[in-house]
């Protein structure tokens, strides 16, 4: 704690007698507390709104001539940070913070399309993305395309006049197909792509530089990388940025100035998890490719993915931490006896945590999708989506060789 900062006035009937400045009692400026230091680590600005000197002050920052923040919902410094690092990571003109990846999606929806226009989006999404898009096609009179595949042709055959944007992930949740970025900006020219690169994070790809218009990212994934956050990040033009800051505003899909101050801390170790979670995912995705209790592996680096050869020329590597595999048979029922013998790993419906994780993809990330549909899309009920964590190749390989082995018996 800085020196004096103990003796600093509280608020309460001790500190807000009658004669006393009752905003100066209760909220000292940081200049106070921090006189000739600064915090080596940015503070986090768990504040509502901010003190404005005087209408003057006011006016300045309403016109954009002066750099400061009036209230959270709009700005903060924690998400000004933040917005900056990952403009910076992303090589985009600007950045953008929201309280989730679907807040940063449903900004993107309503900052850039209205009733009658038309979207246009690949099948393979979130299922919470592809719901978003039902939603407001059917309540809001949005025109929606649902493009199969990601041949480039497919979507520059899907545009018409009224196509606001076209909507991919680098690579899909949870089968992992690959999208070709670059291939896609050029088929659609003028017509902006919005891309989701959650699974594969700037560490991989920059779509900006590949031509896209904005990335986005549910940053409660490997950007952050603890499984403690919920956030979402996009980055762009300055100018589509503002749009979204301005929806943002509006509709309250604004960060919480902690969750922001958390991720900018496990961005600090991107690079790192990255490098080694791609590593163990390559080595996992074999050893579950030669176990007699897996049907099938989803991952674009074995032989036999679809999108073998383009994930070979994108993500040398590997591209990112997950690796859906199928069991050979018994559906749910399968799944669930795997579960609990992998006590190991566990059952969390989420992704990209320091821990290596399961989910069931049929009964979480696409449980609004229509039965179907989603079996069409390769999405069984023996599907295990595995999220692969920092922790040694070794444990994870012998905890899911010791569940699988334990099936057959
Ligand atoms: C690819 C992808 N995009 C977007 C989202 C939504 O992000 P959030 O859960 O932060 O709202 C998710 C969530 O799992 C996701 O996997």
């Amino acid at each position: 704690m800085p020196p004096g900062a103990d003796s600093l006035p509280v608020s309460g009937p001790a500190s807000t007698a009658a004669s006393a400045p009752i905003s100066r009692s209760a909220a000292p400026v940081a200049s106070t507390v921090v006189p000739l230091t600064q915090p080596a680590v940015v503070p986090i600005f768990q504040t509502s709104a901010f003190d404005v000197p005087d209408l003057d002050t006011l006016a300045l920052l309403a016109r954009g001539e002066a750099v400061g923040h009036i209230y959270t919902r709009d700005s903060n410094p924690n998400h000004a940070i933040l917005a900056e690092s990952i403009a910076a990571l992303e090589q985009a003109e600007s950045g953008a913070v929201f309280a989730s990846g679907m807040g940063a999606l449903s900004s993107i929806f309503l900052a850039l399309a209205g009733a009658g226009d038309h979207v246009v989006i690949a099948r393979a999404l979130y299922g919470r993305t592809r719901q978003l898009a039902e939603t407001l096609q059917q309540r809001w009179g949005l025109q929606l395309t649902v493009v199969d595949g990601v041949a480039p042709e497919n979507f520059r055959r899907a545009v018409t006049e009224r196509t606001r944007f076209v909507l991919v992930e680098t690579v899909s949740n949870p089968l992992l197909e690959v999208a070709d970025i670059g291939a896609i900006a050029a088929a659609l020219g003028k017509v902006p792509l919005v891309v989701d690169s959650t699974f594969t994070t700037p560490e991989l790809i920059r779509p900006c530089q590949c031509g896209a218009a904005i990335v986005m990212h549910s940053a409660s994934k490997y950007l952050n990388g603890h499984g403690d956050v919920m956030l979402g990040v996009a980055a762009g033009s300055a100018a589509l940025m503002q749009r979204l800051g301005e929806a943002t505003s509006v509709f309250g899909f604004n960060a919480n100035p902690f969750e922001a101050w958390l991720c900018l801390r496990g961005m600090r170790t991107l690079s790192l998890r990255m490098r080694q979670i791609c590593h163990t995912t390559r080595q996992l995705a074999e050893l579950l490719g030669g176990h007699p209790a897996v049907r099938r592996v989803h991952y674009p680096l074995l032989a036999g993915h679809p999108s073998r050869e383009l994930a070979e020329r994108l993500y040398p590597d590997g591209p990112g931490g997950i690796v859906s595999f199928e069991l050979l048979s018994g559906g749910a029922a399968a799944v669930n006896r795997f579960m609990q013998h992998s006590r190991g790993i566990p059952f969390t419906p989420t992704l990209a945590d320091v821990r290596t994780t399961i989910s069931w993809p049929a009964g979480t990330s696409h449980r609004f999708v229509d039965p179907d549909e989603r079996r069409g899309l390769g999405i069984t009920d023996e599907l295990i989506r595995l999220s692969v964590g920092l922790e040694p190749f070794d444990q994870i390989a012998s905890e899911l060789t010791r569940s699988l082995d334990l099936l057959r018996s």
